[in-house]
């Protein structure tokens, strides 16, 4: 195993949820963290409650801005790439600004990485890159063909390539982590979990908050145990492992890719009980029809991850994982 050693790392969006776990992280185990957010969907309080625990350099502008990059990246060892839209249904609406902020964006930057020779790049990528694979064909692998469904996951894997092709000329270290839903909050309480998206956890507990009068389960017949959908749920701090690994095993050499999951699949209904054991009391639900295009079940096969990195979830119980999503709602 590559020894470990203090390294500089840039952190791109880590104002928003998911990089500012993994920023939070990388600070804990002694790494000097600089993000670069335009807190266009990120927050200033949470680089606030970053900086409240340690010395992080936070730079305001854009990621795919090579005036801002050049001075920054002179003196990098590896970037984290988090920043990016990731909204399906607005990438639908507009896909241009996807291929614009998810792709265009990420050439600019990988290009500034090779040329201020920065030893690694690492990819938030998603399971929206898979599109929706039949039920035969499950759980899936890094190696299931990719069929992304909407302009989102296309971006994903255009942006893939690119570093792809990065790491084939031999240009840097590429790699890419391939998250499926991603849920929780630091357990510290230092970070909290937004809420106000369209994501499952966050609409059962605006209900269980009393913000949204009802919750709709679409598709409440499945061929599943309980009926409801079933998708693979990791915790955010997993997500943060997961990166922090990557970067000590991260080498030149054809781009590796790993799926993040936890690798079991965890219906609906489960998530809704246990945001209610977490809330104390029950959630009104309506039962509705499946959406267009949603499948059964899909979850991760994270073998590959697991036997090459040594990563593994250290949140597997789904309650647990929940309980850190309420307390960080119900917390200052
Ligand atoms: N949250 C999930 O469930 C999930 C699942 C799979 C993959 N991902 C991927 O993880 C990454 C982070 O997702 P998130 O949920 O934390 O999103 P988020 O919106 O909370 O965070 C993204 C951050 O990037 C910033 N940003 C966007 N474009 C920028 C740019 N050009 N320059 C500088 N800053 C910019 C935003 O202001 C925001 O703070 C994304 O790449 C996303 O595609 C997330």
């Amino acid at each position: 195993m590559a020894e470990r050693t203090s390294k500089k790392v840039l952190v791109t969006g880590g104002a928003g949820y998911v990089g500012s776990h993994a920023a939070l992280e990388l600070m804990r185990a002694g790494h000097r963290v600089t993000i670069i957010d335009t807190l266009e969907r990120g927050s200033a309080a949470v680089i606030e409650r970053l900086q409240a625990q340690g010395p992080i350099e936070f730079i305001q502008g854009d990621c795919g801005d090579h005036s801002i990059l050049s001075p920054v990246l002179e003196d990098m060892d590896a970037i984290m790439h988090f920043a990016a839209y990731a909204k399906i249904d607005e990438s639908v609406k507009f896909p241009d600004m996807y291929e614009k902020n998810n792709v265009d964006v990420t050439r600019i930057l990988l290009d500034c990485a090779v040329e201020h020779d920065v030893a690694s790049f690492m990819l938030s990528s998603t399971c929206a890159v898979y599109g929706t694979p039949s039920d035969t064909k499950r759980p899936v692998t890094e190696n299931s063909p990719l069929a992304a469904a909407n302009p989102y996951g296309q971006s994903k894997i255009s942006a893939e390539n690119l570093l792809r092709s990065a790491a084939e000329e031999g240009r840097i270290a590429t790699g890419v982590l391939r998250y499926f839903n991603v849920l929780g909050s630091d357990e510290q309480g230092v970070l909290k979990e937004p809420i106000e998206d369209p994501r499952l956890v966050s609409a059962c507990i605006q209900s269980a908050l009393g913000n949204r009068e009802t919750l709709t389960v679409y598709g409440t017949e499945y061929d599943t145990p309980d009926g409801t959908a079933i998708r693979d749920f990791v915790h955010v701090t997993d997500i943060a492992g997961a990166h922090l690994a990557f970067m000590e095993a991260i080498e030149k050499g054809p781009m590796r890719i790993y799926n993040v999951g936890c690798g079991h699949g965890i219906s609906v209904r489960s998530i809704i009980k246990a945001v209610e054991k977490a809330a104390g009391h029950g959630i009104p639900v309506i039962e509705g029809d499946p959406r267009k295009g949603d499948i059964s079940a899909i979850w991760a096969d994270n073998s590959l991850i697991r036997s090459e990195l040594g990563w593994e979830p250290r949140y597997q119980d789904i309650n647990r994982m929940v309980a850190t999503s309420w307390q960080a709602a119900t917390s200052d």
